[in-house]
């Protein structure tokens, strides 16, 4: 079967991938084979993200960018392949030991938040997980004072939200649980375009300013280019095409089949 993706070059092979981070690697996808059920979705897939660096996975519906995430969090079967955080593997850890013990936060696609709670209930949620629910309450605060959006509305329910604040309340929610990696998927979906540069704005903050390592899903695939330091064009569970952010933008094929150029 032909389709539209299969003029593109050679695809980038490991080295290539790794050359697009620093030293200091954060998070590693090893040749990972990885889907549902007995169904293969990804097919030796390689990824590298050094800390405090931005990663946007692009590309066509179904290739499998927010199965990428899912294998990072622990939502998938992994046939074969390593993920390792700081050197250390962690392939097959739970979702929650991946929050707990090595800082791995999930931001999901789907609107998340709990309609009939408060925000500041909302907020909370996210550090059920936490041993020590007083440091989630110590978290908390720390947001609510941050982000006065929320802080205006802290006892009010979820629902009043905008939904540029519902986004907000779901990424700080993530916050809680002092994450290191954040795994982003598609954080502009449904959004105004004033919420959208809101969103960006506030994960541009996390990365240069709580150096937070980001990987993130977006359809926009402008906002999201321009937002990151690198890109991945992932097509049918591949890495078709990777490079820095700025150069992805200029480059003719992710152009012509995903900026509409
Ligand atoms: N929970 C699941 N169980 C079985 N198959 C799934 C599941 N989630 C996704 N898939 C399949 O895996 C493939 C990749 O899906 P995935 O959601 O990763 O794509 P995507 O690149 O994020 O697409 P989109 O841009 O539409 O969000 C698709 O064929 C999809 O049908
Ligand atoms: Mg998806």
């Amino acid at each position: 079967m032909s389709n539209q993706y299969e003029v593109l070059g050679k695809a980038p092979d490991a080295e290539d991938l790794k050359n697009l981070s620093s030293e200091d690697i954060h998070l590693t996808i090893k040749n990972l084979n990885a889907g549902y059920g007995k169904m293969e979705i990804l097919h030796n897939f390689d990824l590298f993200v050094s800390k405090a660096q931005s990663l946007c996975l692009i590309g066509p519906n179904g290739a499998g960018k927010s199965t990428i995430l899912h294998s990072i969090y622990g939502f998938t079967n992994i046939f074969s392949g390593k993920i390792e955080i700081d050197g250390k593997e962690i392939t097959n850890l739970t979702p929650a030991e991946k929050l707990k013990s090595v800082g791995i936060a999930y931001i999901l696609q789907d609107n998340s938040v709990f309609p009939d709670m408060t925000v500041e209930e909302n907020l909370l949620m996210g550090g059920f997980i936490k041993d020590k629910t007083e440091e989630s309450y110590q978290e908390a605060e720390k947001i609510l004072d941050k982000y006065e959006r929320l802080r205006n509305r802290r006892n009010q329910p979820a629902k009043v939200l905008s939904g540029g604040e519902r986004r907000l309340l779901e990424i700080s929610r993530a916050l809680v649980m002092k994450p290191s990696v954040l795994l982003v998927d598609e954080p502009s979906i449904g959004l105004e375009p004033r919420y959208i540069d809101m969103v960006f704005e506030i994960l541009g903050d996390l990365q240069k300013n709580e150096k937070k390592t980001i990987i993130l899903v977006e359809q926009n695939a402008k906002k999201g280019l321009e937002f990151s330091d690198i890109g991945y064009v992932l097509v049918s569970g591949q890495t078709a095409i990777a490079g820095r952010g700025d150069d992805l933008l200029k480059n003719d094929d992710v152009g012509r089949l995903f900026l509409g150029g």
